[in-house]
C-alpha cells in the first residue's frame, strides 16, 4: 500500500544540509558531440558552454545544455586510459554526478561525512576571470557522486575551463527537474533510504511496495526521499520478487551497478512538450489502448483541464490523489543499453508519482523487455 509518512515538519537542526537547487546532472557518455545533439535537437535544450581540446582540456570533451532550470553536462573521454573511459566501458552512457547547490560546500562535506558519507573530495576552489566556483563531493549508490557546489561568486558560462556556446535552439518546454530515481540492488533500498535520511537529512515522502506495483512479471519497491525544503526528490527503487525478471534487474544487468534510472522533468504544457518531442523523434512507451477505455470512468470525480482525446492520442498517462492530478509519460531508454530513461511530468496539485499508472505502465515495459529477450 501507499503510505504517506506524516508530514513531520523538519526543524532547522534536522535540515543541516541546506540544498538550494539541483545545480546540474552530469552524464558520462561515449560520444558527447552526438549526445549533445540529441538533447539539443531532440529535447530542445540550449547548448550554453563547451570544454575540450580547443579550450585546453585534453582529457575530455564536455557540453553544457540548459532547458528552463534544468542543466545537463555531457562529457566523453578522448583517450582510453581514464576513469571516464573505464566508466563508459562498464556502464555505457549514464549519470555520474548529481550536483546540488549549497551555500557552504565545506559545511556540506563536514556534516555529511560526519554522519557517515564517504568523501570524494574536500572543499576546493576553481578560479578564472569570472570568479570562483567552490565544490566538495561525496559518494552515493553505485558509482554516482553528489557534488556540492557554490557558484554564488561566479558569473562565467559554467565553470572554469568552459567557454560559452551560442547555438540557436527551439525550446520544447522542459522546465525543471522534478525527481531523480536511483535503482539499487535487491535488499539495499532501506540502506540507501537511511543514507539519505541520516547522512543528508532527507525524509521519506512516500513508499510503494510490491502489492502496489507488481504485474504478473515485473515488480519493484520504491521509497521517495525528499530534502528539507522539498526542492530535491530522490526516489530509490529495488527489485522485488516476480515471476520473471523485473525491470530493475534488467537495468542492473546492463548498467552493471546501481545507478540513475530516470530523470523526471516538469513542464507547464505537457501536450505541447510531448507533441514537440515526438515530432523530433523522441520515443515514448505506449500503454495498451484499454488504458484509455477506462480512463473517463477513473477520472469521473476530477476535473482535468486538458482534452482527454489529445491525452490519448499522445499516449500521456493521468493519475490523481486528494491534492489534484498529474500527467506523465515515459521515454524508451536513451541509449542502446536498456538503462536510463526520462519522464515528462506536469503536476496539477498532485505530489504523487503516478501510482495509479504503475500497472499499465509496467505491462507496457514488460512488452518491451520481452522484445529485448530480457523477461
Ligand atoms: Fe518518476
Amino acid at each position: 500500500m501507499v503510505t504517506a509518512t506524516p508530514a513531520r515538519s523538519m526543524t532547522e537542526e534536522a535540515d543541516f544540509l541546506k540544498i538550494n537547487s539541483i545545480d546540474h546532472i552530469h552524464w558520462w557518455v561515449g560520444n558527447a558531440k552526438q549526445a549533445m545533439y540529441y538533447w539539443w535537437k531532440g529535447f530542445g535544450f540550449q547548448p550554453v558552454a563547451y570544454s575540450g581540446l580547443e579550450t585546453g582540456n585534453r582529457q575530455f570533451a564536455s557540453y553544457v545544455l540548459e532547458s528552463g532550470k534544468i542543466r545537463f553536462v555531457i562529457s566523453a573521454p578522448y583517450k582510453p586510459s581514464s576513469e571516464m573511459s573505464a566508466h563508459q566501458m562498464l556502464h555505457g552512457d549514464g549519470v555520474k554526478y548529481v550536483t546540488l547547490g549549497v551555500d557552504d560546500v565545506e559545511a556540506a562535506y563536514r556534516e555529511t561525512t560526519a554522519r557517515g558519507a564517504v568523501g570524494v573530495w574536500t572543499a576546493r576552489e576553481e578560479r578564472d576571470e569570472y570568479g570562483v566556483i567552490r565544490t566538495s563531493a561525496i559518494r552515493t549508490y553505485g558509482e554516482v557522486i553528489h557534488i556540492f557546489v557554490d557558484r554564488s561568486e561566479y558569473d562565467g558560462a559554467f565553470m572554469p575551463g568552459y567557454k560559452p556556446l551560442e547555438l540557436p535552439h527551439e525550446p520544447a518546454g522542459l522546465a525543471a527537474v522534478d525527481h531523480i530515481v536511483g535503482n539499487v540492488e535487491l535488499g539495499k533500498m532501506n540502506y540507501w533510504v537511511n543514507f539519505y535520511h541520516q547522512v543528508m537529512g532527507f525524509r521519506q515522502l512516500l513508499s510503494f511496495d510490491d502489492k502496489d506495483i507488481s504485474t504478473e512479471y515485473s515488480a519493484l519497491m520504491s521509497k521517495v526521499m525528499q530534502n528539507g525544503n522539498g526542492r530535491v526528490k530522490l526516489p530509490i527503487n529495488e527489485p522485488a520478487e516476480g515471476k520473471k525478471k523485473s525491470q530493475i534487474e534488467e537495468y542492473l544487468d546492463y548498467y552493471m551497478t546501481p545507478g540513475v534510472q530516470h530523470i523526471a522533468m516538469a513542464c507547464k504544457d505537457i501536450l505541447f512538450t510531448v507533441r514537440e518531442l515526438k515530432a523530433r523523434g523522441i520515443e515514448f512507451l505506449r500503454v495498451p489502448e484499454s488504458y484509455y477505455d477506462v480512463l473517463p470512468e477513473r477520472l469521473q470525480n476530477i476535473h482535468i483541464k486538458e482534452d482527454l482525446e489529445e491525452i490519448k492520442e499522445l499516449g500521456i498517462l493521468v493519475d490523481y490523489d486528494d491534492e489534484g492530478y498529474l500527467l506523465q509519460i515515459f521515454s524508451r531508454p536513451l541509449q542502446d543499453r536498456p538503462t536510463a530513461f526520462i519522464e515528462v511530468i506536469e503536476r496539477h496539485g498532485s505530489q504523487g508519482f503516478g501510482k495509479g499508472n504503475f500497472k499499465a505502465l509496467f505491462e507496457a515495459l514488460e512488452l518491451e523487455q520481452e522484445k529485448r529477450g530480457n523477461l
